[in-house]
Order: structure tokens, then sequence, then C-alpha cells
């Protein structure tokens, strides 16, 4: 039997449940795809599922691999499989009921995974997919955001913030980003207009009459970015649905977005990369066997850009 080295879980907890251990090589179904793992994206979802949140939500069963953005070339392909051949290289976020990006070889589907850009390495191309697509989401087909609108978007150094701002600039947008004083220079590289260190001033004094507002916070943050949006504006947020309440009391739309695999969509987020409109920020790069140090650093909240794990 062919095996390969994973980082899998056997009980819900801390990060020292995750063990680095040797196990059975999948095999791809009529219409799944064997990918050889170069390298994972961390995700906080990775933790939180570590934790045992959403279990029942998405039928997780123990022993379980975490990981759901990954980048590697194909090693095999069901019978049905009609557009990925193997030796393709892709990238891709594959769904968060299968995950097992954690892990040498990995199954995805041709509804998950597309090619990886030509002009990123497998580290980079890892950082993207989870990442872009819930901003792509959250932005456009949810806030159906447009050029010249203004959007304010949270926590914009973080691995959601930082492909949102890039994003959002892209479609012509004026963008305004909440981020610590040490991380103000690298928002604004990412084309945000505007960098508000959310430290030192509330936001809601120097910000009005915005479009949309991406929320990758909750909690305070949330209900505070109600009183800058615009009559007609929308929130959007990654982490809670905002209170229907609210969204009357202030004449706003409100919604959450729960990022769905889409290779379409990756499609269109390559020829953004291919065309330099967009690239991923990596802060550290850790070999799979590190995961538990890898889910630490996540863990502080105050990450730039991504954790890449190695394969
Ligand atoms: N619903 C979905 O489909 C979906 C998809 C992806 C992610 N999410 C969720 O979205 C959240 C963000 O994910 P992520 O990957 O972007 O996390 P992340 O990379 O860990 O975010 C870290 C960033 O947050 C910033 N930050 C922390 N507190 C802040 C505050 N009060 N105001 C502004 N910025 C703040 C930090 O900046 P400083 O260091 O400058 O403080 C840091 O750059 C997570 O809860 C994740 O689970 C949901």
């Amino acid at each position: 039997m062919a095996t390969m080295k994973a980082v899998r879980m056997y009980e819900y907890g801390g990060p020292e449940v995750l063990v680095h251990e040797d196990m059975p090589r999948p095999e791809p179904s009529a219409n799944e795809i064997l990918i050889r793992v170069r390298a994972a994206g961390v995700n906080p979802v990775d933790w939180k599922f570590r934790d045992g949140v959403g279990r029942e939500f998405f039928g997780h069963q123990l022993p379980l691999i975490l990981g759901c953005d990954l980048a590697g070339v194909v090693d095999s392909t069901g019978a049905d499989v009609k557009g990925i051949s193997p030796g393709d290289a892709v990238y891709g976020y594959v769904n968060l009921g299968r995950c097992g990006a954690y892990a040498e070889y990995a199954i995805g589907m041709e509804s998950e995974v597309t090619l990886k850009p030509q002009a990123l390495e497998f580290t980079e191309a890892a950082a993207v997919p989870v990442c872009a697509l819930t901003s792509w989401q959250a932005l456009f087909d949810i806030a159906e955001l447009k050029t010249d609108q203004k959007v304010l978007i949270h926590a914009a150094a973080g691995g959601v913030g930082h492909m949102a701002v890039q994003l959002a600039k892209a479609r012509g947008a004026v963008v305004i980003g909440t981020a610590s004083a040490k991380n103000a220079e690298f928002v604004r590289s990412l084309g945000s207009d505007e960098v508000i260190d959310y430290r030192t001033t509330r936001f809601e004094d120097v910000v009005k009459n915005v479009d949309v507002v991406f929320d990758t916070i909750g909690d305070e943050t949330q209900k505070r970015s109600f009183q800058v949006l615009k009559r007609g504006g929308m929130i959007v947020s990654a982490v809670s649905e905002p209170p229907e309440k609210a969204c009357k009391t202030h004449g706003v739309k409100g919604a959450m977005v729960l990022v769905q695999p889409n290779s379409t969509q990756l499609a269109e987020i390559t020829t953004l990369i291919e065309s330099g409109k967009l690239k991923p920020a990596i802060t550290a790069i850790l070999p799979l066997d590190d995961a538990r140090k890898a889910h630490e650093m996540s863990q502080t909240g105050h990450t730039q850009g991504k954790i890449i794990l190695t394969v």
C-alpha cells in the first residue's frame, strides 16, 4: 500500500493534538483528483476546526487532516475528470467538509482547483484561494461593489484583508483599511487610499458615507461599523451575521459570507495575478511537521498576510 506523510488529529483540542505521521495515501474516485501537495495555506478556520468548531455542520470524522488551501501537482485523476490532467500544476480551495491539505497527497475536485498562476511559486499560490475567494464573494457577489464606491475593509493586513484591498482596488473602488501602525505602510502598498490605526483612532470618528463595509473581525468592530455606512449601503461579515435590527435602524443591508470553492472565480483571480494586480503576501513558511507552530502563530490574530506549510 502506498503511504504518505500527513498531519492528523485524533481528538479536538490545542495545537498539541496535531500529529505528523505516516498513513495510507488516498485514492481518487471517479470525479476526484489526487494532488501531490507542495504547499498548504494556514487559515484561522483550521485551528477553529481543530478546537472542534463546526464538526457537526461540516460532518468531520476523526482522525481528521486539516487544511483547505493547497497548491501542488496533479498525480492522478478519476475516470470522469476531463479538464485536469496528471502533471498539471494546480491550486485551489478544497471543501470544508473534506479538508486534507496538511498532507503529501490530497483529494480535490475539478470544481475546486484550477491551473496555478505561472507567476507564483507553489508557496505563494497556496496563500491565495480561501482569502481571495472570500473577498471576491463578499465584495463582488454579495455587496456588488462598483467602481468609485467607497469600501471600508477591516483587518486589511490579514489573510483575507490583504486580498480584499487589492481586489477592491482592481475594481476601481476607493479603499479604506484598518490596521495597527506597524502594518500601515504594508496596507498602503496594497493600494489602500487611507489606512486607519484601529489602536489609536475610532474608525467611526473619521469615516463616513461608506457604500460597503467588509467585516473580518465581528463583535464591537461590527457594531460600530453601522455608523460609517451611508443609507442603502451594505455590511458583509466573514465572522457573524449582521443583526437584522441594526440593519433596519441604519437603513442598510447586511449579510454573512461563507466562502464556497469556485474554480471559475479562481481562474478570474489567476488572470488578475498574471496581470500583476493581485499578489499574496507571506509572513512565514514552515515545514509541514511544524503545523503546531503555524497554528500558534495564526492564533495570535496579528499575523501579516499568510502563513504557509511546505510539504
Ligand atoms: N466566512 C468565511 O467564509 C471566512 C473565510 C475566511 C476567513 N474567515 C474568518 O475571517 C477572519 C479573518 O481571517 P484572516 O485569515 O484574515 O485572519 P488573520 O490573517 O489571522 O488576521 C490577522 C490580522 O487581523 C488584524 N487585526 C486584528 N485585530 C484587529 C482589529 N481590531 N482591527 C483591525 N485589524 C485587526 C491584524 O492586524 P494587526 O497585526 O495590525 O493588529 C492582522 O493583520 C477569521 O475569523 C476567519 O475565520 C471567514
